[in-house]
């Protein structure tokens, strides 16, 4: 569906070439297209502002149906996001306007000061995860996406960078793969359904796969995730998926966190606060489409992911306040909060991979916190780790991708906050501010001394507003990250 193209303009006839165009300065090296952007500049109601846009139907200049020139804003401000965004934007302007087929064009990479691969790689992105919609509930498909996408390049950059766009498509699809799970009703992924969807993808991509149901997670101890399931009718599953290359030296274990639907349990939540909470897989969601799109990348380390899918609902038999779990690692847990059930799951999880997995670096991505929403909005993750230089790496992926991320203190002293005085921890803060940090240092309590790294993705998982390449839903947000991450490491 990407393609890269080098054309000629007054010979191929075109349907809709979409120009970027800069307030300042011209952008393009082709004769053609800045005679043309000469043109739409001397229009009143264009000026290259970012998100302004003007179409010229059967120019002379072109053999094109349509020309859209789309405002980029003033050069200076120009990075790899403004151009990911403005193709995302093209694509939608497209699909609103019924088009099928459209070819972007990219400009000088030389006249923008960016580098090259990383435009064309942007662009790439911008447009595939922006020709996207959820509309698998909808009677009618109101909005059909496009068929073919073309990015127009010099000849040369044709061969240069031909393996481009197997690569974004590759992580594109996964981050897609995401959403439909993230966006799916909390009905239809139930953790045996969920599960099995997860497998089904992943055996295809070739990945090892393993679920287990509860008369397992029984005999092995799993006492946390069992707890936090207790109370639905549906039982728990814990699935692994394994990414293995021969020789290779490094594993990296990637769990996420899949409540399938957060009602609270029994601390139910209070309204407007449960109504999205079908996004609280979101963290499983990435770290299963990252090993899919992994095993089409084909990086030189193993990858294991492994996936607590549980729903917390409350009922007759669900865990209550006060209760007291013995975890799989042995340490116990007293309930302080049952909506605090994240990190319960996780703990379990986590001591598992570390003791079974031995990996070299461990990290754990979830909708752990709604205090980490109130820290840094609903558009940037936290990192928590004690490692540097993976902190480093997670937020330059972070800027790499425009998956924002930010680090965060991990104090001792805050440990206290999680005293218990029957257990050997509480779930809940005795405190009820800094939030996400008392999550991240209730998780470190079962890591023992693997590198490990926990991003809260409790603000960026879910957008109720559409934006430049995401429609609502699900955004897919943690597997462009964690590609470019592992790719790295
Ligand atoms: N799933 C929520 C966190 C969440 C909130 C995710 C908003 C996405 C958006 C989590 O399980 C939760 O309920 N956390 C509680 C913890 C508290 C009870 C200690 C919270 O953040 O309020
Ligand atoms: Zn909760
Ligand atoms: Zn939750």
């Amino acid at each position: 569906m990407l393609e890269l193209k080098a054309v000629n303009p007054k010979k191929d006839t075109l349907k809709t070439l979409v120009i970027p165009v800069c307030e300042d300065v011209d952008i393009h090296d082709n004769r053609t297209v800045g005679q043309l952007v000469k043109k739409a500049m001397a229009l009143k109601e264009f000026n290259g502002k970012i998100e302004e846009e003007v179409v010229f139907h059967h120019p002379v200049e072109v053999l094109a149906d349509r020309v859209i020139f789309m405002g980029a804003g003033p050069k200076a401000a120009v990075d790899t996001e403004v151009f990911r965004a403005l193709a995302g934007r093209a694509v939608n302007s497209c699909i609103t306007r019924g088009l099928d087929d459209i070819l972007l064009t990219v400009p000088s990479s030389a006249r923008i000061g960016l580098d090259a691969a990383e435009l064309i790689e942007a662009m790439m992105e911008g447009a595939f995860l922006g020709n996207y919609r959820f509309e698998h509930y909808k009677s009618e498909r109101k909005q059909i996406t496009l068929k073919q996408i073309g990015f127009w390049v010099k000849l040369q950059d044709v061969r240069r960078f031909s393996r481009l766009s197997a690569r974004v498509a590759a992580a594109c699809q996964g981050t897609l793969q995401a959403r439909e799970w993230v966006s799916a009703p909390a009905a239809d992924k139930r953790p045996d359904a969920y599960a099995e969807s997860i497998a089904t993808l992943a055996r295809a991509g070739g990945l090892n796969v393993v679920i287990w149901d509860e008369k397992i997670l029984v005999e092995k101890g799993f006492e946390a995730l069992l707890a936090v399931g207790q109370g639905s009718q549906a039982e728990p599953r814990l699935v692994f998926l394994e990414y293995r290359v021969k020789g290779a030296e490094k594993t990296v274990c990637l769990v996420g966190k899949g409540v399938t639907f957060d009602s609270g349990g029994l601390n139910l939540k209070i309204g407007g606060s449960m109504e999205g909470m079908k996004m609280d897989m979101a963290g499983s969601a990435a770290v299963a489409a990252t090993l899919i799109s992994m095993a089409k990348l084909k990086p030189n380390l193993n990858v294991v992911g492994v996936l607590p899918l549980v729903e917390n609902m409350p009922s007759g038999k669900a865990i209550r306040p006060g209760d007291i779990i013995r975890t799989y690692s042995g340490k116990t847990v007293e309930v302080g909060n049952t909506d605090a059930e994240g990190r319960l799951i996780l703990a379990d999880a986590i001591a598992y991979a570390v003791e079974v997995y031995k990996p070299h670096i461990l990290i754990d991505m979830a909708t752990l916190t709604g205090a980490c929403v109130v820290a840094l909005g609903e558009k940037i993750a936290a990192v928590f780790t004690k490692e540097d230089a993976l902190a480093e790496a997670i937020l330059t992926s972070g800027k790499r991708t425009f998956e924002r991320c930010w680090r965060m203190p991990m104090p001792e002293d805050y440990k206290e906050l999680l005293r218990s005085d029957f257990a050997d921890i509480s779930n809940m803060s005795s405190s009820k501010w800094g939030g996400a940090i008392t999550a991240a240092l209730f998780l470190s309590a079962f890591v023992k001394d693997t590198q490990w790294a926990h991003i809260d993705i409790a603000g960026p998982a879910y957008a109720k507003k559409g934006s430049a390449y995401c429609s609502p839903g699900g955004t897919g947000f943690g597997v462009r990250l964690l590609l470019d991450l592992l790719e790295k490491l």
